[in-house]
């Protein structure tokens, strides 16, 4: 059986880091054109470097929980038959156990130098303007994808998708695209489509099924489903 499973802020939330459009969530009282676009980034770039320092920094303060771990176990058992996609930023799931990640909307443990277009692993801030420890030009910016701007891995992506027997959205509103499409294109090609979140989203209607409640309890007992 191969899978592809989507991930979205929801998986992240019982680890106390907040997701985008929940009550009390990031984008509440920000508005995400003011931090998450290049054109912020060109208009106010310590704005947005302070944001994106302050996460980084938070992620010092939480740790995976059994939704990351019960995915990890997953790709224990099926190896290449499991393509983890995730849109969150933050590294729960490789804390978690998972080795192969794809981080279609960046990594906020990353920073990339526009000037030399080199990445790399980062912890530290970047609102004092660093220098690029490839090219030594103080053009760093997080290696998260904005607004406006194209996803990372998404051949590889299309192609799981393409490939999969069964597609599975945990944690996701289901209203950034392209990742709100993936439930359409897995239909289309005739996939089978399930999703588990905490409430409706704007795509529940179009899986074949959905099942609410918490990531911490949905996905370790699905997973268990899986292999058993
Ligand atoms: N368990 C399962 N699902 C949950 C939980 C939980 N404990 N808590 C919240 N959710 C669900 C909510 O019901 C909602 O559907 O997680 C979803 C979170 O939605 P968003 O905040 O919109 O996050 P996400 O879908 O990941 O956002 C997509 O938007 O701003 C961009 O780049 C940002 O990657 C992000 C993208």
């Amino acid at each position: 059986m191969r899978i592809v499973v989507l991930t979205g802020a929801g998986v992240s939330a019982e680890s106390g880091v907040p997701t985008f459009r929940d009550a009390d969530g990031l984008w509440e009282g920000h508005d995400p054109m003011t931090v998450a676009t290049p054109e912020a980034f060109d208009h106010d770039p310590t704005l947005v470097q302070r944001f994106y320092d302050e996460r980084r920094t938070a992620l010092t303060r939480v740790q995976p929980n059994a939704a990351h771990q019960a995915l990890a176990r997953l790709e224990a058992e099926l190896g290449d038959d499991l393509c983890l996609v995730t849109q969150n930023v933050d590294d729960l799931h490789e804390r978690g156990g998972s080795q192969r990640v794809h981080h279609m909307h960046g990594r906020l443990r990353a920073a990339w130098c526009t000037a030399c277009d080199a990445r790399h692993d980062w912890e530290a801030t970047l609102v004092d303007r660093p220098p690029c420890p490839a090219c030594g030009s103080a053009q760093l910016r997080p290696d998260v994808v904005w607004f406006g701007e194209v996803p990372y891995d998404m051949e590889a992506i299309e192609e799981a998708l393409w490939a999969c027997d069964l597609f599975v959205s945990i944690g996701t509103s289901g209203v950034v695209y392209p990742a709100a499409a993936f439930v359409h294109y897995a239909i289309g090609n005739g996939r089978q489509t399930l999703e588990l979140n905490l409430d409706e989203s704007d795509t529940s209607s179009d899986f074949h099924q959905s099942r609410r409640g918490p990531a911490t309890e949905l996905v370790p007992a699905w997973v268990d489903e899986v292999l058993r």
